[in-house]
């Protein structure tokens, strides 16, 4: 843990510390993976896409922050706990679990069937069941943390054809508030941010977006770089008395 030093000289009240972005190869989470690095903290990249992971941490490493990448499936609890290991061992003790690794296919509920609904739940829900089940062991022991979980306003207001990925998503703001109020006692804090659709190679893949932006009223789809701040917040001590609250970050798609 070190204490930042501002350009003027002032020694801040911000501290560095390391932790673990999960799907913090790409869109959302590459974007917090890079904000967390710049602010000086060490970043352990979690990810299925081992080589986009490793592009990220290199990208992190050529800019003079500290990143390591780590191929591994968040459903596979063996996978995560080796990487959790490794990123102790790489970097120290762990503040910080951001939980944005996500996927989604678009079907009409009825024409999709309980393969399609296995493998949504196993990433969207037993993803991050996995990862506080080991991540929070953790940071038990090593005296609290936080965490800060990306789920969707879709789990907030429900949304077509997205049935099952929704219901994760609203067990992933269950959850957070559930284990915001287990585990205050251990000093580890967990919020929830809630995107609203984003402009990210998973939206990409949906198809069409053309008229989503005419909903927004802020007019524009949410950019990666939209959810990094407030992940940095969320895992700084100016966030201290802040724990299961969900925010909505969806340029105002959602006021409730
Ligand atoms: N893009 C949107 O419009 C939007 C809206 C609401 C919520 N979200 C949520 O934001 C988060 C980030 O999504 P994104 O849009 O940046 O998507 P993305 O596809 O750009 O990035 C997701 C990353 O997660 C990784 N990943 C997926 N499954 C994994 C697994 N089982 N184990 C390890 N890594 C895995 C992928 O390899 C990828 O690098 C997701 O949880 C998503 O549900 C996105």
């Amino acid at each position: 843990m070190t204490t930042a030093k501002r350009e003027d000289g002032i020694v801040g009240s911000s501290v560095t510390r390391a932790g673990i972005v999960t799907g913090g190869a790409s869109g959302i989470g590459r974007a917090i993976s890079r904000r967390l690095a710049a602010d000086g903290h060490a970043v352990a990249i979690f990810d299925r896409d081992g080589i986009a992971a490793a592009e990220c941490a290199a990208e992190i490493t050529r800019a003079g922050g500290r990143a390591t990448a780590h191929q591994l499936d968040v459903t596979q609890r063996a996978e995560l706990q080796a990487g959790t290991d490794a990123a102790i061992a790489a970097h120290g003790p762990l503040w910080f679990l951001v939980n944005a690794a996500g996927w989604d296919r678009p079907t009409p509920f009825l024409d999709s069937d309980p393969a399609l609904w296995a493998r949504i739940v196993d990433i969207n829900l037993y993803g991050p069941l996995n990862t506080h089940h080991i991540v929070c062991r953790h940071m038990r022991e090593q005296g609290g943390g936080r965490v800060v979980n990306i789920a969707s306003d879709a789990g907030r207001t429900g949304a077509g054809n997205v049935a099952v990925y929704s219901a994760c998503k609203g067990g992933m703001i269950a959850l957070t508030r559930s284990l915001a109020r287990e585990f205050a006692r251990w000093n580890i804090l967990l919020n929830t941010i809630s995107p609203g659709p984003t402009d990210t190679p998973l939206l990409a893949s949906f198809g069409d977006t053309e008229g989503l932006a005419r909903q927004i009223p802020l007019r524009r789809l949410g950019r990666p770089e939209d959810f990094a701040g407030i992940t940095a917040f969320l895992i700084g001590d100016d966030a201290g008395y802040i724990t299961g609250q969900t925010l909505s970050v969806s340029g105002g798609l959602t006021m409730v």
